[in-house]
């Protein structure tokens, strides 16, 4: 079997460290010993099998602490380092081992340990490593290690965890590959490797995850493509590769996969070519984001996208520089549920359409700065009253505010700058009470600076 890649940034074990501790600790002789970690070690040795006699050293003649690797803490002689790697045991992990309340680093990888990981694992707060790698663990991995809140390291690989069902490695400094043995975790319903520093290609294996309904790598360094395989898993609920370095285009017939996905993100990565036109056919989307790509040509229609809040385009190359370009937007209107749209960064050309009025009454964020649109800002903007965020700067709009902006009492931020607006500026915008950040640069506006705007407290 092949071992997993993790290597772990954070923890270099300091073995100069970690000797002087233990010369000292066999140098010192201690006035009392802590009978609970005692009772501990003997409760382990009992239902371990322990064919070479390693353990024969732990009994009453000498003190726990110089027991056969066991290292204990200087100030509270209690057991800090149990390190049993290859050492040939068999045999079951004791529950009792959650007493070792003092354990920081726990080293049973390399032997022939079955049945599962206790819960009582959970107990070991200041465990910040544990290796059980390479045994013949099965079951869960106990809910109970998310409670091991210093845990760093954690290596369960080459265990036969048939029944592992979530995998949640978040917010750690894993660096390495993705071990392909969790292709082989064949129950695996989540998988979450987000906020590491994992690279290399995602490996093709996890296509044979067929239970798999959730994986995200979010802000790692993966690179290469999206393996095929994976956009085969028609179990697929979110897929998330966002902030990594990967590249490729997506599949024409990326629609005709995944038919139950419901978040898709890929933003902050290389990919280009264009937006697959079947990917209409997500009808139980909810959230799309492809941001910060290099995707580019027309964008198609998602007419079909009932539950969809969250449309996220911005910052790629999309857009053909036609009047066609914004054919799109009207889709959406369909979606009753639209909070979100973020089409910024672009190179959509056109008048904005009038259907941006029927989008849904909770609406909350327009985002379409930066693109080649000309033309007047349509006055059914006054429609989208839960609007918050309204970002139409760096664009060709000309003629004038519409006056009815003043029913957007909910407005915060009012981004115009760098357009061909002209007019006054409307009194009505010191109605806007609610408005933090107000840009009206560059604009062809004359007249006043409304004195009305002093209502604005928060500006
Ligand atoms: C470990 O702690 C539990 C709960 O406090 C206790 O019931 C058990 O007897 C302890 N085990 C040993 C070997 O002392
Ligand atoms: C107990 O440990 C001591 C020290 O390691 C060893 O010499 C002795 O043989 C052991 N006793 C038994 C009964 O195993
Ligand atoms: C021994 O363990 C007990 C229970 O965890 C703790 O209250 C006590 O302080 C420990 N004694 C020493 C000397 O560390
Ligand atoms: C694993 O343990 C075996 C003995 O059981 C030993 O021969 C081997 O070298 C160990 N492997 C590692 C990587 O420590
Ligand atoms: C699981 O963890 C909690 C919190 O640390 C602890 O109270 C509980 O006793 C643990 N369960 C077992 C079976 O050890
Ligand atoms: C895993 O354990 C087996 C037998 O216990 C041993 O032969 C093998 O070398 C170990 N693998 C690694 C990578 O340590
Ligand atoms: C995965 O399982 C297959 C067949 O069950 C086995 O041949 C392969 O060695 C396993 N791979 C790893 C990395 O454990
Ligand atoms: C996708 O799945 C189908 C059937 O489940 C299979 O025949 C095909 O080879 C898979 N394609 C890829 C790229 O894994
Ligand atoms: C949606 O899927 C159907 C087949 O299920 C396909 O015929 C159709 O072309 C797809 N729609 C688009 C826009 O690709
Ligand atoms: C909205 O959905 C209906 C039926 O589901 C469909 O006929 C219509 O074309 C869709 N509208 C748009 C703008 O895509
Ligand atoms: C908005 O919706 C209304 C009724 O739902 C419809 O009559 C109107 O044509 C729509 N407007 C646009 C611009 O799509
Ligand atoms: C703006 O608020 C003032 C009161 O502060 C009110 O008299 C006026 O009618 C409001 N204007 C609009 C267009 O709502």
């Amino acid at each position: 079997m092949e071992l997993a890649h993790f290597t772990f940034a954070q923890l270099q074990p300091c073995h100069f460290l970690l000797s002087l501790v233990l010369a000292l600790c066999l140098v010192l002789v201690f006035s009392s010993t802590n009978e609970t970690d005692k009772l501990a070690l003997l409760a382990f040795k009992d239902v371990v099998k322990d064919s070479c006699g390693v353990l024969d050293s732990w009994n009453d003649t000498i003190g726990f602490f110089h027991w056969y690797d066991v290292t204990c803490g200087l100030r509270h002689q209690r057991v800090t380092i149990l390190n049993l790697q290859s050492l040939g045991l068999s045999g079951s992990i004791s529950p009792h081992i959650g007493n070792l309340s003092f354990l920081r680093r726990m080293y049973l990888h390399n032997n022939s340990l079955v049945r599962e990981i206790p819960p009582q694992v959970g107990r070991l707060s200041n465990l910040r490593l544990l290796r059980l790698d390479n045994n013949s663990l099965a079951g869960e991995i106990p809910r109970n290690i998310s409670s091991c809140s210093k845990l760093l390291v954690l290596r369960i690989d080459n265990s036969q965890l048939t029944r592992l069902r979530i995998l949640s490695l978040e917010r750690n400094a894993l660096s390495g590959n993705v071990p392909s043995f969790f292709g082989n975790l064949s129950l695996l319903e989540s998988l979450q490797l987000g906020k590491n520093n994992l690279g290399g290609s995602i490996p093709k294996v996890l296509g044979h995850l067929t239970n798999l309904y959730g994986i995200s790598v979010v802000g790692n360094r993966f690179s290469g493509t999206i393996p095929p395989s994976l956009l085969n898993l028609s179990s697929l609920i979110w897929f998330d590769v966002a902030y990594n370095q990967m590249q490729g285009s997506l599949p024409a017939d990326l629609g005709l996969m995944l038919p139950n996905i419901q978040g898709f993100g890929i933003d902050l990565n290389q990919f280009e070519g264009p937006i697959p036109p079947s990917m209409s056919n997500w009808t139980k989307l909810e959230i799309i984001q492809l941001g910060d790509n290099k995707l580019s040509g027309k964008v198609p229609s998602f007419g079909n996208m009932p539950k969809l809040w969250c449309f996220s385009i911005s910052n790629n190359q999309l857009g053909i520089g036609n009047s066609n370009d914004l054919s799109f937007v009207c889709s959406l209107t369909n979606s009753t549920r639209l909070k979100v749209f973020q089409i910024g960064g672009n190179r959509l050309s056109g008048v904005l359409p009038k259907c941006i009025g029927n989008f849904s009454s909770n609406f909350n964020r327009f985002q379409v700065s930066q693109n080649l649109m000309f033309g007047e800002i349509p006055k059914v903007i006054g429609n989208l009253v839960n609007l918050e965020v309204l970002i139409l700067s760096f664009n060709k709009f000309s003629g004038k505010i519409p006056s009815n902006i003043v029913n957007l009492q909910n407005l915060v931020v009012l981004n115009l700058i760098s357009n061909n607006l002209g007019g006054m500026i409307p009194i009505s915008l010191g109605n806007l009470t609610k408005l933090i950040k107000l840009g009206l640069s560059w604009n062809n506006f004359h007249g006043q600076i409304p004195s009305h705007l002093s209502k604005c407290q928060s500006l």
